[in-house]
């Protein structure tokens, strides 16, 4: 199997037949930076020293013009043809607390969660390792790529994996999703990946902030919190965005967890003016970044922050806590898919 040698020796690693060097080093132990996996964020940039690679993706969003034009790759996308000598800077904070791993799962149940979200679930042979808030990739039947999901649930010895996931019109790993897969089709499932799972240790008040299937990290990360041993002060409030009244979702799985209504508060916004008025929508109106700001007041600076949704709702979130309050980015946790 082909060998790959990080920055003249500081880190070193096989890459087994189907794995671009990004998850081959992760299943090492390696600290690859990454966040999305898929090619979209640019974090996990690199040179090739000498060898070669194969792209699978050369056309990936996560490298500029000037990156091809500087012979820079992608790890998430590129596959070694024989050994490597990789040019790259690793980060401790990615070394995986629980090395990613492959396996097959066997779906078990669908369940509808809105119009166009659905809960997947699936069961693996072995435990189902991860922290709250990581994703999985998923490999479908008849689907090219594999895509990433998150999952919903918590870590567990029944190896039961949820995910809810947003129907993508025109799309064909959901419209195989939908459409196609009946309980009992097995599919192959990579995990766990991601960075923005729950800091347990964390002394701050925690903000979940969520828009579309987004709902499925945040779910997991206040599960997290509601499952901690002891009652230990911290509040924890989930935010959720919707687009029309028709769209909202995660108040009932919030309200079965302990806390609900105390320590655990929910709230939700939805943007569509016209759709809330037709629909008879009695409650706020808004972009969910307005709610939140409204919501937390002074608080805001204190807290300590997890989101998940469209690009277009995360870039006004980071706007107003980064730029406008001033939060640390350490203070902030999401995974880049754009
Ligand atoms: Fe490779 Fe995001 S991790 S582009």
């Amino acid at each position: 199997m082909p060998l790959i040698t990080v920055n003249d020796g500081e880190a070193a690693f096989v890459c087994e037949p189907g794995d671009t060097l990004l998850r081959a080093g992760l299943r090492s132990g390696v600290g690859l930076p990454y966040e999305c996996g898929v090619g979209a964020c640019g974090c996990c940039r690199g040179e090739v020293g000498t060898g070669e690679v194969i792209d699978h993706w050369p056309a990936a969003p996560g490298l500029s013009d000037r990156d091809r034009r500087k012979g820079r790759i992608l790890a998430c996308q590129c596959s070694p043809v024989g050994d490597v000598q990789l040019r790259l800077r690793l980060d401790p904070a990615a070394v995986p607390a629980i090395p990613p791993r492959r396996r097959t799962a066997t779906l078990v149940a669908v369940n509808d969660v809105t119009h166009d979200i659905r809960e997947f679930v699936f069961r693996s042979e072995e435990a189902a390792a991860f922290l709250p808030g990581q994703f999985a990739f998923l490999s479908l039947p008849g689907v090219e790529r594999e895509r990433a999901y998150s999952m919903a649930n918590l870590a567990n010895d029944r190896g039961e994996w949820r995910f809810y996931i947003r129907r993508v019109p025109g799309g064909d790993a959901t419209g195989r999703l939908f459409d196609t897969l009946k309980p009992g089709a097995e599919v192959g499932l990579d995990a766990p990946y991601g960075q923005a799972y729950l800091r347990a240790e964390s002394p701050r008040d925690i903000v979940c902030i969520a828009g579309g299937s987004g709902l499925a990290p945040m779910l997991s990360v206040t599960r997290g919190y509601a499952a901690r041993t002891a009652r230990d002060g911290r509040r924890l409030d989930f935010f959720y965005g919707a687009r029309t009244p028709a769209d909202v979702c995660g108040q009932a799985e919030l309200a079965m967890l302990p806390g609900y209504g105390e320590d655990l508060g929910f709230q939700v916004a939805v943007s569509d003016a016209e759709a809330a008025q037709a629909a008879g929508w009695t409650g706020r109106t808004s972009l969910v970044h307005e709610l939140v700001e409204a919501t937390l007041g002074d608080r805001l600076g204190q807290c300590e922050f997890y989101l998940a949704g469209p690009p277009g709702m995360i870039e006004a979130l980071l706007q107003l806590l980064q730029t406008k309050h001033r939060i640390p980015p350490e203070r902030i946790h999401f995974d880049r898919f754009f």
